[in-house]
């Protein structure tokens, strides 16, 4: 690790945008070298955008999503993340909470792949996302998982890949990334399927991650 991530005080950021504004303080990520950047799977509110005066971006900010999205300032690419054919590649990536929504652990590592593959030299890819945990269950009836292949389903639909911290941290590895700061706030956790409103202690957990594709 290049910093002594033990020393900085990230815990008490209750959002994204928060952990990356003191990431960004604290030049966790090094602001003087982000031009482009690109947001997955943003949904109806775009993290990034909320640094259009920091970065001074003007149609400089993709987000890709399966959803239409409109807004005049940025570039909205309403397509598949895993199979459009970019123009650009970026300085940073962000994924606030798109990946444990993918289908299996080939998709979850082609996925990765293509992130990194997308990164200029030293970019950063930032991921919010949800981890398994000793003490995680899944009560509710329609709930079933699927320890050995990390899937959940619901009503016998798969609809979160859900993996721990280890076998994420072992992948990012394996695909090259630097892993730059890697946390779990304590007690932050994920509802793992929508309908339900309150996060409870048996859900997934929530990992932050900042890696650096350094060669
Ligand atoms: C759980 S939502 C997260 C939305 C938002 N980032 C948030 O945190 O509230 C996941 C989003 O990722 C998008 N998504 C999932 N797979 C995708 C893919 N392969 N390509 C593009 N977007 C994708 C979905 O359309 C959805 O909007």
């Amino acid at each position: 690790m290049s910093k002594n991530i033990l020393n900085l005080q990230y815990s008490g950021a209750n959002s994204l945008l928060q952990f990356i504004n003191l990431a960004l303080k604290d030049k966790i990520i090094e602001k003087k070298d982000l031009n482009s950047l690109l947001e997955i799977g943003p949904g109806d509110f775009p993290v990034l955008s909320k640094f259009k005066e920091t970065f001074n971006l003007k149609h400089n900010c993709s987000f890709i999503d399966k959803r239409k999205l409109k807004n005049k300032d940025f570039d909205f690419i309403c397509n598949d993340f895993l199979t459009y054919k970019f123009s650009k590649i970026f300085d940073l990536i962000l994924d606030g909470h798109v990946l444990h929504t993918l289908k299996d652990k080939e998709e979850y590592t082609t996925y990765l792949k293509r992130v990194y593959n997308l990164l200029n030299k030293n970019g950063y890819f930032i991921l919010e996302t949800m981890v398994l945990h000793e003490n995680m269950s899944f009560d509710d009836h329609e709930l079933y998982f699927d320890y050995d292949k990390g899937l959940l389903f619901k009503n016998s639909k798969q609809i979160r890949v859900i993996f721990s911290v280890n076998e994420i941290e072992s992948l990012l590895n394996q695909i090259g990334f630097k892993i730059i700061y890697l946390y779990l706030p304590k007690g932050f956790k994920m509802i793992p399927f929508d309908g339900r409103d309150n996060a409870l202690p048996r859900d997934p957990d929530l990992l932050r991650v900042i890696c650096q594709k350094v060669i």
